[in-house]
């Protein structure tokens, strides 16, 4: 029901007045049109211990094809393939394309579930209406994921420290070098076993080049999507990192040097704040930064618990330089999906390294944080309240 209002409400904001066009526009492809072609073979699963980020991928891919002419068509869950593109398709040449990343668990009770999926389809869809790519409904989508994961749910590894990590992706696929909206499109989901972020050890301290020569975002730029065209510019920028021996980017931006995000991760910072009151602050959702799930779980979990003030603001540079000199930062942490929180633990700026006191302090707040979402992850513990932005059912969704 709430999904055929979804719907519904889509097609009265965009029928008028382009009509018939736009309604196709609006109508979206439904989970109960699924077809499902399995696969004749099943690759070996990969050892868990041995998993590699975004290299392994199960048996089966989601395709949903778009036109103008025909709207959507059939959800179709087929062997996992190549894509076959025409030369000139829109996403190749003017990176008319969208990305999610998500994850689904295996509990300890063995039953398979999706992180607060609802969010992940809430930004693909913002990032459709940016790139010009047709609507469709996101809970349609959701069930569609769910059934790819499903029928690859031997693909989701027995062992918590590992995941099923979830590609959506959205591409333009017409065949034309005009840059103007795409008239047909490529809605696909690809999915593969993870293993633990830290590798190399539990919760080791990465290091951060902050350059403020380079932005990863900008006011009125297309910062806050999950769009390609935002990562494939970093990758240079990560490299020179990588050379002056630190191990992430610290994102600044503007005047003032803003701090922005870490990687491809939100930045948080616990401090003791100028008034002496113990704060946690993250840069607020203005356009230039990501609204991660994480970020918005760990704002959800810290302002449940009601211990310390919980702010999104800006905080520059200086601002940052002052309290470490004051002694007053804590802890400073990236949050993403791939981590889900990863301590920070120096800092290179013009030159000169601050060290930031994160695992001196525990790290306290950032291994509660781990600790809490991973057990709401594997459901050892209660689900999330529904967030302040609205963001639809918080919790995990079980798919088996
Ligand atoms: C630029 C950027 N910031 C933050 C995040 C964290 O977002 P999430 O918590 O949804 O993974 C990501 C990862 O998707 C990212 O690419």
């Amino acid at each position: 029901m709430a999904g055929l209002r979804t719907i519904f409400h889509t097609r009265l904001l965009q029928a008028s007045p382009f009509s018939i066009r736009a309604l196709r526009f609006a109508s979206s492809f439904k989970a109960a049109d699924l077809t499902i072609e399995r696969s004749k073979t099943c690759k070996p699963k990969p050892d868990p211990s041995k998993l590699v980020f975004g290299k392994q991928f199960s048996d089966h891919m989601l395709t949903i094809n778009w036109s103008e002419k025909n709207g959507w068509a059939a959800p179709e869950i087929k062997p996992f393939q190549n894509l076959s593109l025409h030369p000139a398709s829109s996403a190749l040449h003017y990176s008319i394309e969208l990305f999610e990343g998500m994850k689904a668990f295996r509990g300890a009770d063995n039953h398979i579930r999706l992180f607060r999926p609802t969010l992940n389809m809430e930004r693909l869809h913002r990032g459709t209406e940016r790139c010009c790519l047709p609507v469709f409904d996101k809970g349609e989508l959701l069930n569609c994921i769910k059934k790819l994961v499903e029928i690859d749910q031997e693909w989701v590894p027995y062992s918590q420290d590992t995941s099923l990590y979830i590609r959506p992706t959205f591409i333009g696929t017409e065949p034309s070098l005009g840059v103007s909206r795409t008239g047909q499109a490529l809605l696909y989901v690809i999915i593969g076993p993870v293993g633990p972020y830290f590798a190399t050890g539990f919760f080791n301290p990465v290091s951060l080049l902050a350059d403020p020569s380079f932005v990863r975002a900008c006011k009125g730029g297309v910062g806050s999507y999950k769009m390609g065209g935002n990562y494939g510019p970093t990758i240079m920028i990560q490299n020179e990192a990588v050379k002056q021996g630190c191990q992430q980017v610290l994102w600044l931006y503007g005047e003032e040097e803003e701090i922005t995000e870490v990687g491809t991760m939100n930045l948080f910072i616990y401090w003791t704040n100028e008034n002496g009151e113990k704060e946690l602050v993250t840069p607020p959702l203005d356009g230039i930064i990501l609204p991660g799930v994480t970020r918005q779980s760990l704002l959800d979990l810290a302002r449940s618990w009601g211990e310390f003030k919980v702010t999104e603001r800006t905080v520059n540079m200086k601002e940052l330089l002052g309290a470490l000199d004051a002694g007053r930062v804590l802890e400073v942490f990236g949050a993403g999906t791939a981590c889900v929180v990863c301590p920070v633990g120096s800092l290179l700026y013009k030159e000169k390294t601050y060290q930031i006191p994160t695992m001196e302090n525990g790290p306290d707040l950032t291994k509660r944080f781990h600790k809490e979402l991973t057990d709401i992850q594997t459901e050892r513990r209660g689900r999330l309240k529904k967030t302040r932005s609205g963001g639809g059912s918080a919790g995990s969704h079980d798919v088996n």
